[in-house]
């Protein structure tokens, strides 16, 4: 899954009452974090990728990190091209899986001033634990993350066989105030590295 990089003018995005414009769309990177044989990450990753689909503001770069340079673009550049990131993260020994901090690790500018969402799962820690570690590590690459998770505790018992969770307006309400928190960190953000380079 890729995205086009045609921007329209800024100006365009002058009325906030109007439905999204090209200018207020977003390019939201979404991350698989698990590598494991197995994993349970697609299940998740999948379910928030639809929530991501249905909105008008959202366009969708999902990379999976087992082909991370898939689509004839590298890691590297799919993260840069990002208005945002969600990392979709489970929960190992009260943290997160070395693959992933081994993937953030391979870049630094791409990172800078980008707003970081989170989707987590786990255990009884439902990945929260991970969460806070991996916001440690976004602090020191300039990443904003933000503050509300949409966190699955014991989430093999959320998710039906159907891939949906049980509770599915819960967790849609969830990604909604996700989705929304990053678009305005996004469009600000992505605003503010126009207006000047980041200082850092
Ligand atoms: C090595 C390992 C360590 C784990 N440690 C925790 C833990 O500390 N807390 C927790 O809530 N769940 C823990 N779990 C459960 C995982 O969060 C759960 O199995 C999850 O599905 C793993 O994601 P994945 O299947 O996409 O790799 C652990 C699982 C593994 C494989």
């Amino acid at each position: 899954m890729g995205w086009d990089t045609d921007m329209t003018d800024r100006t365009e995005s002058l009325d906030t009452t109007a439905v999204p414009t090209r200018r207020d769309q977003y390019r939201l990177a979404v991350v698989f974090g698990s590598v494991r044989e197995g994993r349970f990450v697609t299940t998740v990753g999948e379910w928030f990728v639809r929530q991501a689909e249905r909105r008008e503001d959202v366009k969708l770069d999902v990379i999976d990190l087992v082909r991370p340079d898939e689509g004839g673009s590298g890691f590297g550049e799919r993260i840069d091209a990002a208005d945002a990131v969600v990392i979709v993260v489970p929960e190992y020994n009260h943290s997160f899986p070395g693959e992933l901090k081994v993937a953030i690790d391979s870049l630094k500018p791409q990172w800078s001033a980008k707003p970081i969402g989170f989707v987590s799962y786990g255990g009884r820690g439902g990945g929260l634990r991970a969460v806070e570690q991996l916001r440690l590590v976004f602090a020191e690459l300039h990443a904003v993350t933000v503050r509300d998770v949409v966190s699955f505790h014991n989430a093999w018992e959320v998710f039906g066989p159907d891939g949906e969770p049980v509770d599915a307006d819960e967790a849609a309400r969830a990604a909604t105030a996700l989705l929304d928190q990053l678009a305005w960190w996004a469009t600000a953000l992505r605003r503010a590295r126009e207006d000047a380079p980041y200082p850092g």
